[in-house]
């Protein structure tokens, strides 16, 4: 029995494999594809560690974004900037390690692939081997065909990343929509340049509805969006936003699912309030 056709449960979450002609053992590029020409969206999260990829793929998210995100989510940074290819190569090995089903996504940091595709090849490498990765993310449109290029005649998934890429923050002006008016021209150029390059999926960030709806029907590739309406294949937010481990203002496209933060507080709250009085260890904890 081949991998691909083998019985699998796809998680705990039956829907995930709602609408499959088989059930999907391990998350390809093809079955995406195939997912996007059924009409069946597709999901996508960050994780960082091994609990969460866990949890995510018992869930059947197909997608798990190791994102340059952790940067601030995990790190204590305040943008993405600052991360380092060292600091997540050991995130992206523990996510996958953890998962049977998901498909793992390295994302490559600022400044590891830019300046030329052969950086951008030894960093996705480096993704690959050391750490386990399925595929790699980068950033940037048409300017990124050559690294796209070379990363997928190379072997290595790309999925690219248009629209807002908080790696550019500073040239970009700030945390803004892109593609408004005229400029969705260059957007729609982008998108067309990373396909043709051979990523085999793009997330579009903070692109207008009605802009990330006609890209996700003229391209053949899977679109994944994140502020970018409902007219993509696929979505994806950042955990810590979607279950509320972070607290604070959110942006627009952010739907909050659950309230995690507070889960972890009133147990540590009590946790506290039973040591400082006393109460716990209780005999049944005590050898
Ligand atoms: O790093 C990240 O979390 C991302 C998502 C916002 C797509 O790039």
């Amino acid at each position: 029995m081949s991998e691909e056709t083998a019985p699998y449960g796809g998680g705990s979450n039956p829907a995930a494999q709602a609408g499959s002609a088989v059930p999907i053992k391990k998350i390809r590029t093809h079955h995406l594809r195939e997912m996007k020409e059924r009409g069946e969206k597709i999901t996508m999260l960050t994780a960082y560690d091994m609990y969460t990829a866990h949890t995510f793929d018992e869930a059947g998210i197909e997608l798990l974004l190791v994102g340059d995100s952790a940067s601030n989510n995990v790190y204590g940074n305040e943008t993405s900037l600052p991360v380092t290819v060292d600091e997540l190569l050991p995130l992206t090995r523990a996510v996958a390690r953890s998962v049977t089903r998901a498909m793992v996504v390295g994302d490559l940091p600022f400044g590891s692939y830019q300046a030329s595709p052969e950086q951008g090849y030894l960093t996705a490498v480096r993704f690959m081997k050391e750490a386990g990765a399925h595929c790699v993310k980068l950033e940037g449109g048409a300017e990124m065909a050559s690294v796209i290029e070379k990363c997928t005649r190379g072997g290595i998934p790309v999925m690219a990343h248009i629209g807002f890429t908080p790696q550019s923050e500073h040239t970009l002006g700030g945390y803004r929509v892109q593609g408004r008016g005229e400029s969705s021209d260059r957007i729609i150029a982008d998108a067309r340049a990373v396909q043709e390059a051979g990523a085999f999926a793009v997330v579009m960030e903070m692109v207008p509805g009605d802009v990330a709806e006609r890209i996700s029907k003229e391209l053949t590739i899977p679109t994944i969006g994140i502020g970018a309406g409902n007219g993509c294949d696929g979505q994806v937010l950042v955990w810590q936003d979607a279950f509320g481990l972070r607290t604070g203002r959110m942006a627009k496209f952010v739907k909050q699912y659950a309230d995690v933060h507070s889960v972890l507080l009133e147990g540590a709250q009590a946790f506290a309030d039973d040591v400082r009085s006393g109460s716990f260890p209780g005999p049944e904890h005590t050898f």
